[in-house]
């Protein structure tokens, strides 16, 4: 495996390997991996002559108060994970090689990413958008990998591809959770025993929508309210939204109908955790 940290390396090796016939799969990520993140790994590897990895924690896409400082980190323990599933190229650029310069250029998607996590923190798509439109420009034509556990992501990088014509396939991987179904984040560490112990309420909120929209419930307001309840029993979570919304415009738009995706998100203590899952009617 190789470890690049400029730019211009990673141009020079991937064009080396297109030209050559091997196609590129990429999974950006923001490190201190976990089975999550690996999974997509794995899949890139498996579908990919060449597998690249990126690793950076993106100033843009955290706002102030955030948790950027204390955003966990581990690069050694992610480059032998890398390295032991067969990754070909680890990118780990520093900020100032991604940004020598304050951003005058910013990617903002509007539709998918007004709603939900665009309410609740206003800037953070813009951050993502902004920094996944660099890295794919950088990495070049590719498939890449994003976690379904971050729908709304999906939907916005999925947006933004199409809308730049960005030659891109972008790929959703399953959420990989623990045991119990909490989906596994990096910043489960942020939780403490009690609030560990409670967080799994978020998949039993998803359960319990599902298993209403089973039962015949179109309505999105119903479905919502029988979230609210389940997250509600549990004292350390304190709701942000449940929201049950077709799955490519993330909005309601009468009855609920075809695709349909279940999203909450909770604060318990320090952690803010999102969870979400989709049915079909
Ligand atoms: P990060 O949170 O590090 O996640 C990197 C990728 O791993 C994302 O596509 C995310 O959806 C996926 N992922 C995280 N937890 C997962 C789980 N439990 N199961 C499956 N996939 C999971 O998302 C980001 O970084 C950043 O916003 C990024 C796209 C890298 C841009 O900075």
């Amino acid at each position: 495996m190789e470890t690049i940290t400029t730019i211009p390396e990673v141009r020079e090796w991937l064009d080396a390997e297109r030209r050559a016939g091997r196609g590129v799969g990429f999974v950006p990520t923001m490190g201190y991996l976990h089975p999550g993140h690996l999974s997509l790994v794995e899949t890139a590897v498996k579908e990919n002559p060449v597998a690249v990895v990126s690793i950076f924690v993106n100033p843009l896409q955290f706002a102030e108060g955030e948790d950027l400082g204390s955003y966990p980190r581990d690069l050694a323990a992610d480059s032998a994970q890398c390295e032991a599933l067969g990754v070909d190229y680890l990118f780990v650029p520093s900020v100032e090689e991604m940004y020598p310069s304050p951003v005058a250029t910013v990617v903002k998607v509007s539709s998918v990413a007004a709603p939900l996590e665009g309410v609740a923190r206003p800037h953070h798509f813009a951050g993502v958008a902004t920094v996944v439109a660099k890295l794919f420009s950088i990495v070049g034509g590719c498939r890449a990998y994003f976690g379904s556990k971050d729908w709304q992501q999906v939907c916005v990088v999925r947006r933004m591809v199409s809308d730049l014509s960005i030659p891109v396939d972008v790929v959703a991987c399953p959420t990989v959770r623990e045991p119990d179904g909490l989906a596994m984040s990096s910043r489960n560490v942020y939780l403490s025993a009690e609030e560990r112990a409670q967080a799994p309420v978020l998949r039993a909120a998803l359960d319990a929508g599902l298993d209403a929209i089973s039962a015949g419930e179109t309505d999105s307001a119903a479905v919502e309210a029988v979230m609210e309840a389940v997250v509600d029993r549990a004292d350390l979570a304190s709701l942000d939204y449940a929201a049950a919304v077709q799955a490519d415009s993330l909005v309601s738009d009468g009855p609920l109908h075809g695709e349909v995706r279940l999203l909450v998100a909770a604060r318990f203590g320090r952690a803010r955790l999102i969870d979400n899952d989709g049915a079909v009617i």
